[in-house]
């Protein structure tokens, strides 16, 4: 385990009691403690010193836009929004400008260090959860921040929720962030994929068994249910259960309770259901494959996710999240992309979601060469793209390599040839590795 010293936090408040106060609780703890009393004293100590975590007073006199926390976002900083008045808006505020979480007045000494140490052990992998609570879920777009506004409001409750969506959406992520960020956070997170297991074991792999229930049965199993004690079970490509199965899932959720195959004991479910499903349950319900009582038990709440194409809002900010998350990966911090391939991806229809850039942008990061900013071209994607916009930079490239070639590239001529400023055309040749 690594120790405190490691890691270093930043505070940032203009309020001088407050400032201080922090100050000592941190450090006496162990932790290596900055603090900066406005928003551009603490941009300017952040570039000479990257911070493993910041907590910023959400009332910063300068505060002006989310330039600090994005550029602490950037540097890798998980950022604690610091707030007065903790509402189901301020936390969305604080989801959208980036935070990782955040910290209502008045609050206990303890409960900032328990913070702090959530976010840097959590980031350091020594906590073996992984995620970090709120890092990493990327909700930009209005249709995204209602899902995560709804969430927080159930966030601790025992009601199932519901989770559809395409493919690569988010749904397991948004099942992870509510556990991550609810009351049972420290307890285990079960996940099931209904559709991976072969229908007569997955009985027993949810619910457990008893030596000698069945053929094979060989020692007494502990299900996954009992495994998750008061944490969560995220039970994934529901609409794959097998008929017999819904009937005794629907029992245990009405009942708050089960029994192992081929046992006579009751084990009480303390767990929350989290359901999720790409299949479209109301067909399902309607030929009969899935239980009309079961969805209604299921969708305590229920949460549609847009497919990446209805929110493109989404889009740039996932992007840049991606090229952080596989630059810093993959040690490539100098990997740049072009305007057009920004413009190429925004407009792009994503039919495997999020998942789908995710993996490109992790390909053309991994594949890039330092010196040449990522083009339309350098993004593997699984369906057709806007095949005008590629061809138009690709047009534009050719064009300028031909005039500086008929020029011997001299850039005042071609530039005038070309009918674009002599900046214009640098900046073209640059983007373009026009050598
Ligand atoms: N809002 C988001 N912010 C950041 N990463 C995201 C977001 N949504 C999805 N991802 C990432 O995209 C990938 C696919 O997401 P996830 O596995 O949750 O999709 P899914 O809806 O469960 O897909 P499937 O139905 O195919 O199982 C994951 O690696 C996840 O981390
Ligand atoms: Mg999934």
């Amino acid at each position: 385990m690594l120790s405190r010293r490691a890691f270093s936090l930043l505070i940032v408040d203009d309020e001088e009691g407050m400032r201080l106060g922090l100050e000592k609780a941190l450090s006496l703890e162990g932790y290596r403690v900055t603090s900066a009393a406005t928003g551009a004293e603490a941009r300017r100590k952040s570039r000479g010193e990257k911070f493993d975590c910041a907590f910023v007073d959400l009332r910063l006199p300068d505060l002006i836009g989310t330039d600090l926390l994005s550029d602490l976002r950037e540097a890798g900083t998980a950022v604690v929004i610091i707030t007065a008045f903790a509402t189901v808006d301020t936390a969305v505020r604080a989801m959208k400008l980036g935070a990782a979480d955040y910290l209502q007045k008045p609050f206990d000494n303890q409960d900032i260090v328990a913070l702090a140490d959530r976010l840097c052990f959590g980031r350091s992998g020594a906590r073996p959860s992984g995620a970090l609570p709120g890092e990493g879920l990327v909700a930009a777009s209005a249709s995204m921040q209602n899902i995560v506004g709804t969430l927080r409001k159930v966030m601790d409750s025992e009601i199932p929720l519901l989770l559809q969506g395409e493919s690569g959406t988010g749904k397991e992520m948004l099942a992870r962030f509510v556990h991550s960020q609810s009351a049972r956070a420290a307890r285990p997170f079960v996940a099931i994929n209904c559709a991976a297991i072969p229908p007569d074991l997955l009985e027993s792999e949810l619910f457990g068994h008893e030596k000698g229930s069945f053929t094979g049965a060989h020692a007494t199993v502990t299900g996954r249910f009992e495994a998750a004690g008061a944490g969560t079970i995220f039970l994934d490509e529901i609409g794959d259960m097998g008929a017999s199965l819904q009937t005794k899932l629907l029992r245990a959720l009405e009942e708050r309770a089960f029994e192992p195959v081929g046992s006579t004991r009751t084990i009480p479910l303390s767990a929350r259901i989290i359901a999720s499903t790409n299949s479209d349950l109301a067909a399902l319900i309607r030929e009969k494959k899935f239980r009309l009582d079961l969805y209604y038990r299921l969708k305590g709440v229920a949460v549609t996710i847009p497919p990446l194409r209805e929110r493109r809002e989404d889009i740039e900010p996932l992007l840049s999240f991606f090229l952080d998350t596989y630059r810093q990966r993959y040690n490539k911090p100098g990997v740049e992309i072009t305007r057009e391939a920004v413009r190429f991806l925004g407009s792009y229809q994503w039919p495997g979601n999020v998942r789908e850039m995710k993996n490109a942008v992790e390909s053309a990061v991994l594949l890039s060469e330092q010196s040449h900013p990522l083009l339309p071209r350098d993004f593997l994607l699984e369906g057709p793209g806007d095949a005008s916009l590629p061809e138009l930079w690709q047009l534009e490239r050719e064009a300028i390599v031909e005039v500086l070639k008929k020029t011997g590239y001299n850039r005042s001529v071609a530039s005038r040839e070309l009918g674009m400023s002599r900046k214009t055309l640098y900046n073209k040749m640059k983007r373009y590795s026009i050598k």
